[in-house]
Formats: C-alpha cells, sequence, structure tokens
C-alpha cells in the first residue's frame, strides 16, 4: 500500500477514536468526514492536526510565548458587527480585484508560509496548483520545501514572492535575482522577523523553533560559515541569548536598494503601525501588508483588524493595504475591507487544507472562504468591492 493509503486508513481509523471525539469534531463514526462534508474552515483544523505528526502540526498551528495574539488575532474580530443595508439591489455579485496587473477571482491570497511538505508531500506544488484553480495569487515563501523555479512553472498563474534577507548580502541578491528569472511577478519583504521568537509548543517538542523539520534548506552551511566569519567581536543578541537573522540589522537603505535591484512591485509584510506605513510610501513600496506574521514572532502584537485603520490611514490611497493573521471567514474578510483593506491573506487555513485532504482540501479552503464571502456581501447590500466602506460595519 502507498504512504498515502496507509496515512488515509490510519486517518479513518483515529476518526473513529475517541481522540475524535476529545477534539470536539462535529461527525461522528468510522469514517474521516469527506472533504464535501466540511462546512467552514475551522473544521479542516483537527482533521489536519490528526493526520499529521504533532511537531509538524504544532509547526503550523503555534504562535510566540503564550499565544496571546493568537487568540487576539480571533477575538479582535467579535467587536465589529455589520451595519446591513436593504433593498439594495445586490444581485450582481462580483467579488474580483486588479492587483498589479493580475485579476483575482476574490480578494483573499496565499500568504507566505513555510515548508509546505510538512503538510502534504508534493508540498508547494499541490498549493500552486489549488491557487491557481481558484484564480488566486500564492505568495512562495523564502522558505519553500520545493525549488522555486519548478513551483514558478507549476501554473501559469501568477505568483508572488517573498524575501526574508539572509543569510549574508550575497545570498540576499541570489534569491532576488532566481525570484526575478523565475517569473514571480511582485516581491514581498517580510520585515517582522529580525529575531527568532520563541515557539513554546516547538520548544517543548524539543523542536528548534524557526526550521522546520524535513524542510531542506540550502543555505544552511553557508550561514553557518557566515556566523562564524562575521561574528562581531561583542554579539550583544547572542550575549543576550538570542539567535538572529540578517533582517535585524537591514533599515529602509536596504529597502531602497532592493527596489533597484528587483524593478518590480515591491510589497512589505509586518506593518502594525501608521508611521511605518507613511514611511513605506515615502521609501517607494508598491504595497504593504499589515502583518503580525500570524502571532509568531512578537506577543502582543496587536490584532491586525486592530491596526489596520491607522495604517490606511497613514498610507492615504496611495498604495494598497492588504492584511493577514487570523482571517478564517467570509465576515473577517468584509470587516478588513470596510476598514479599507484591499485584500486579504491567510496562511494557517490553506496548510489545514493541505494536511488534511492534500490539493483539493486547500482549494476547498479558499472556495468556503469565496462563498462566505459573497453571501456577507450580499446580505449587507453590497455587490462588488468597490462599494464597500465604513459604513458597512459597526465598532
Ligand atoms: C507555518 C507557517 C509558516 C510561515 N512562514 C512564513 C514565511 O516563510 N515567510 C513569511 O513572511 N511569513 C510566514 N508565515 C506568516 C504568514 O505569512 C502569515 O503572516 C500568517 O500565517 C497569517 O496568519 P494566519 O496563519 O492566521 O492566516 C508563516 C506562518 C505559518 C503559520
Amino acid at each position: 500500500m502507498s504512504r498515502r493509503g496507509v496515512c488515509r486508513q490510519l486517518a479513518g481509523w483515529m476518526m473513529a477514536s475517541p481522540l475524535a471525539a476529545q477534539l470536539d469534531l462535529p461527525y461522528s463514526g468510522e469514517r474521516a468526514p469527506a472533504l464535501e462534508e466540511l462546512v467552514n474552515v475551522f473544521e479542516f483544523e483537527p482533521i489536519c492536526r490528526l493526520r499529521l505528526p504533532r511537531q509538524n502540526y504544532d509547526y503550523i498551528a503555534g504562535g510566540v510565548d503564550a499565544e496571546w495574539s493568537l487568540r487576539n488575532n480571533r477575538g479582535a474580530f467579535d467587536k465589529i458587527t455589520f451595519r446591513p443595508r436593504m433593498l439594495v439591489n445586490a444581485s450582481n455579485l462580483d467579488l474580483s480585484l486588479e492587483l498589479f496587473g493580475t485579476k483575482l477571482s476574490f480578494p483573499v491570497l496565499i500568504a507566505p508560509t513555510a515548508g509546505h511538505i510538512l503538510a502534504t508531500p508534493e508540498g508547494e506544488f499541490a498549493t500552486a496548483r489549488a491557487a491557481a484553480s481558484m484564480e488566486t495569487v500564492m505568495i512562495l515563501s523564502t522558505n519553500s520545501s520545493q525549488p522555486y523555479e519548478k513551483v514558478a512553472e507549476t501554473t501559469k498563474f501568477p505568483k508572488w514572492f517573498q524575501l526574508y534577507p539572509g543569510p549574508d548580502m550575497e545570498t540576499t541578491w541570489e534569491r532576488v535575482q532566481r525570484a526575478k528569472e523565475s517569473g514571480f511577478t511582485a516581491l514581498v519583504l517580510t520585515v517582522d522577523a529580525g529575531y527568532n521568537s520563541h515557539r513554546e509548543r516547538l520548544l517543548r517538542n524539543r523542536v528548534q523553533a524557526q526550521v522546520p523539520a524535513g524542510v531542506r534548506s540550502p543555505q544552511t552551511e553557508r550561514r553557518r560559515r557566515v556566523r562564524e566569519e562575521e561574528a562581531p567581536e561583542v554579539d550583544r543578541p547572542k550575549m543576550y541569548g538570542l539567535s538572529t537573522t540578517l533582517m535585524h540589522k537591514l533599515d529602509w537603505v536596504f529597502f531602497e536598494e532592493l527596489k533597484k535591484r528587483w524593478g518590480g512591485p515591491l510589497l512589505v509584510k509586518g506593518i502594525l503601525a501608521g508611521e511605518d506605513g507613511a514611511l513605506a510610501v515615502q521609501h517607494g513600496a508598491d504595497g504593504v501588508i499589515v502583518s503580525n506574521h500570524g502571532a509568531r514572532y512578537l506577543d502582543y502584537a496587536p490584532a491586525t483588524i486592530d491596526a489596520l485603520p491607522e495604517v490606511v490611514s497613514a498610507v492615504g490611497g496611495k498604495i494598497p493595504v492588504l492584511v493577514d493573521s487570523g482571517f478564517r471567514r467570509g465576515t473577517d474578510i468584509l470587516k478588513a475591507l470596510a476598514l479599507g483593506a484591499t485584500a486579504v491573506c491567510v496562511g494557517r487555513p490553506p496548510l489545514w487544507g493541505l494536511g488534511a485532504y492534500g490539493e483539493a482540501g486547500c482549494k476547498r479552503v479558499l472556495e468556503l472562504m469565496r462563498t462566505e464571502l459573497a453571501l456577507a456581501m450580499g446580505l449587507c447590500g453590497k455587490a462588488t468591492l468597490k462599494e464597500i466602506d465604513r459604513t458597512v460595519i459597526k465598532m
């Protein structure tokens, strides 16, 4: 029997076990629910949890420290309600939008996440196909488990590339060049991960908190060499027992150099303060992503739905503002659009889909989000994204 067959049989067995009941799955019986039976995005998570090795699941699901921001990313949505309008003709629903020359069927992109082989054997190839089939953009992580070039050519639908600078400048520029030559249409610079955070679930599992097990890391050797050769006489982060990435030394001067070398649309990911949104515009960013990295770096970073209004206001409509961290429902997305977001990115939901049902699961997660958004828009009396404004919500 194939590996996948074994996994499926094991999952079926586990679904029939008392463990399934403990996880509060609304399904009973002797089998795992069929994909079509799942009614919302949350339901993919426990199935993913049953199917993946514990450390893979914990790597995906976990946040930093005591996970306050992880909980608050969700809790913050509860403070916002809608002001639906009635007797408007909202029959001509159209969720599509254009971003940097690409038409997306709905305003949800796949956020960059590392190591998709932790969720499914095909890794990022499966994600790329799911995204393309839903006509939306996948943002490929620097820490992809599959080669950038091969993921880029998996489908014709445009994809973006996410950049973590490091371990040295030479490797950083090489990555940018590879992304350019592979045909990625926009670059996303992640700026919130200069210091490696403490993911306590992983530390308890005795897994190195930042490097997912099983993910190939072609730069590992180089990273070690760079650390040895370039260790400054007094390495203050080390003195405090901290581990860092190249990002902790970089500033807007680097950003401008990157903009010159990349030459295409460049977004900054990880913005949470209005001042940084304004600086992004000033330094020539083509877009910002309001993000707390899915609550994986700084605990007590604000929920992004709370941080969004000040960034939108500082950016002043000059460039698109995207947002991620905690988005699971169509209503979450509508709230962000009402607060001025151009689109939303999702990190864990596609991984839950992949972990639970492979490519089909990833696609279904996106479909559910699209359907829920369409429904929420229709019920609020808004047929198109352009019609959505602050009057849609109450907070
Ligand atoms: C398993 C996992 C791996 C991630 N890897 C990256 C990464 O390589 N680069 C990056 O910029 N963000 C990474 N992120 C953060 C996501 O891009 C995104 O900001 C976050 O997942 C959004 O929150 P959500 O998971 O609640 O949707 C990762 C998130 C998760 C859950």
